[in-house]
């Protein structure tokens, strides 16, 4: 074994249940019930020309840094960024930017898992019948606020089904990690992404045999729909709230600038491919989002509402198409209980996938920098995250959730994409990183890609970072619109993000400095 080759550490089983497990990293309900709203929210066709765009010069690009870099880390034993770094920049420094990349898919899975619990909560209410006869948008509004603890009403008096649901998730989540690499998570993908396919075709072909619902309403139909994501109005790419938006969504979607893929890939073997697998992992993610994603609850909502009122729907919240809007509709069609129970089953298996991948790079660090034991390690970070998800519950109406949204799950992304791309590309050096990439590889990478990995994805998200610090991070910092109620809430949710960040950062040096004394102690 060559020098800084560890043995030991937990592979993938197979390569297609690599690029399954990384799909399902990657597919989530960013693809089935964000992508829709920002579609939407964001002058439907107009939007998909950004969206690819930054598909080609940031998400793929990313895609295989992180694939490199993570594959990279394995080899020298570290499934998380605080070592991948320290091999890539011989500086003190290097290990505690790396802590970056467990803070955000940890304080990102604190959320995460409990929108992902809504859906399964809806599924059961969707099989059971529970919202049936809700037959209004603000109904189903009553419904969810009521499920969410935000008001008591006559659907629900507390958030007691809410918590049950939130645990029996969770739960679900340490099993799998707790289970590991091959046994855990191989094994769900391969469950989970053939079947997230399927319930996708199976609901995109009802959707495109509605017709026009309503003969009232001639313009409502299924065509309208898809003309609106497909006609693109030019005139709105000037915009660079459109910009943004699209290229928020490359990096949510694709699951870059979290710190998960290169976890993923840290259990690569040196001779697995990087090009074509990163690649397969973007396009199975692509046709999840745009064929699937983008074919079900935009169209089939404007064949119910019309244009105007899917785009209202849509810029009233993220969740309003997914949550209200489709329920609604799936009661108006014959067996509509059960393209309810598929529509929500379908966004907590893309959920689920995703949330064990935010919380594998902790389980990573403690397993290997802490040499704790997996069922360990499982049952602490379960603990962990039940605790710290108590004010995302209960905060939920402050806003707390959204504050925790922006500064990671938007802010948060572009900063640690940043890093990476510099470490890799500038002081690792663009040579060593594009060799790394292409070490194995089954295809070869244009060179074209040498110089967008290395110049147009760096400056791109530069650029990206200071327009989103100045359109929204300014007024979210000075909590421009919140109301005076809620302050304190924000504030809390800013000092836990500071503290999880904190705390990782001392993890970190104590990991190192135990490594330091067992060298020490080894001969
Ligand atoms: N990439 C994951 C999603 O789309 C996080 O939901």
């Amino acid at each position: 074994m060559k020098k800084g080759r560890t043995k030991g550490r937990e592979r993938w089983g197979t390569q297609l249940g690599i690029v399954l497990a990384m799909s399902a990293n990657a597919v989530g309900l960013g693809n089935f019930l964000r992508f829709p709203v920002q579609v939407a929210d964001n002058g439907g066709g107009a939007f998909m020309i950004p969206y690819f765009v930054a598909f080609v010069l940031l998400g793929i690009p990313l895609m295989w840094t992180e694939w490199g870099i993570g594959r990279f880390g394995g080899r020298y034993g570290h499934g998380t960024t605080p070592g991948m770094f320290h091999y890539l920049w011989k500086h003190p420094l290097a290990k505690y930017l790396g802590a970056i990349g467990i803070v955000i898919p940890f304080a990102l899975v604190l959320y995460y898992t409990y929108i992902v619990s809504w859906t399964l909560a809806y599924s059961v209410f969707s099989f059971t019948g529970a919202y049936l006869g809700i037959e209004n948008y603000q109904g189903m509004v009553d419904f969810l606020s009521a499920y969410q603890g935000k008001v008591s009403n006559q659907y629900f008096s507390g958030i007691g089904s809410a918590y049950l649901f939130y645990l029996i998730t969770l739960g679900l989540v340490i099993w799998i990690l707790s289970r590991g690499i091959s046994k855990g998570i191989e094994m769900l993908a391969k469950i989970a992404i053939p079947l997230i396919i399927l319930f996708g075709v199976v609901l995109v072909i009802r959707v495109c045999t509605l017709g026009t619902p309503d003969p009232a309403y001639p313009e409502r139909n299924v065509l309208n729909g898809f003309g609106f994501i497909w006609n693109p109005d030019l005139s709105i790419l000037s915009q660079s709230k459109v910009w943004l938006a699209a290229t928020g969504q490359i990096f949510f979607t694709l699951s870059v600038g979290f710190g998960a893929i290169q976890t993923y890939a840290s259990y690569l073997s040196e001779k697995d491919d990087v090009v074509l697998s990163g690649l397969a992992t973007s396009s199975t993610n692509g046709f999840a989002e745009v064929c699937l994603g983008g074919a079900i609850a935009i169209p089939v909502t404007v064949a119910f509402f019309g244009l105007a009122q899917t785009q209202e729907i849509a810029a009233s919240g993220a969740f309003d198409l997914g949550f209200f809007a489709m329920p609604i509709i799936m009661q108006q069609l014959p067996l509509g209980q059960l393209f309810g129970t598929l529509w929500f089953f379908l966004l907590f298996l893309a959920g689920i996938t995703s949330s064990v991948a935010m919380a594998q790079p902790l389980m990573a660090f403690l397993q290997e920098e802490f040499k704790l034991k997996r069922k360990t390690a499982a049952l602490i970070i379960g603990v962990v995250i039940l605790i710290l998800t108590q004010p995302v519950i209960f905060f939920l109406k402050y806003g707390f959730l959204n504050e925790m949204d922006f500064w990671i799950g938007t802010l948060g992304l572009v900063v640690f994409a940043i890093i990476e791309v510099v470490l890799f590309f500038w002081v690792f050096g663009a040579d060593n990183a594009f060799k790394e990439i292409m070490a194995g590889a089954d295809i070869k990478l244009p060179r074209v890609f040498y110089y967008i990995m290395k110049y147009v994805t760096p400056i791109y998200l530069i650029i990206l970072l200071g327009f989103w610090f100045f359109q929204d991070g300014i007024d979210v910092l000075l909590m421009k619109g919140v109301p005076a109620e809620n302050y304190a809430y924000i504030w809390f949710a800013r000092f836990l993000l500071g503290l999880i960040l904190v705390v990782m950062l001392i993890s970190v040096r104590i990991a190192w400095q135990r490594k330091h004394v067992i060298r020490k102690r080894v001969p």
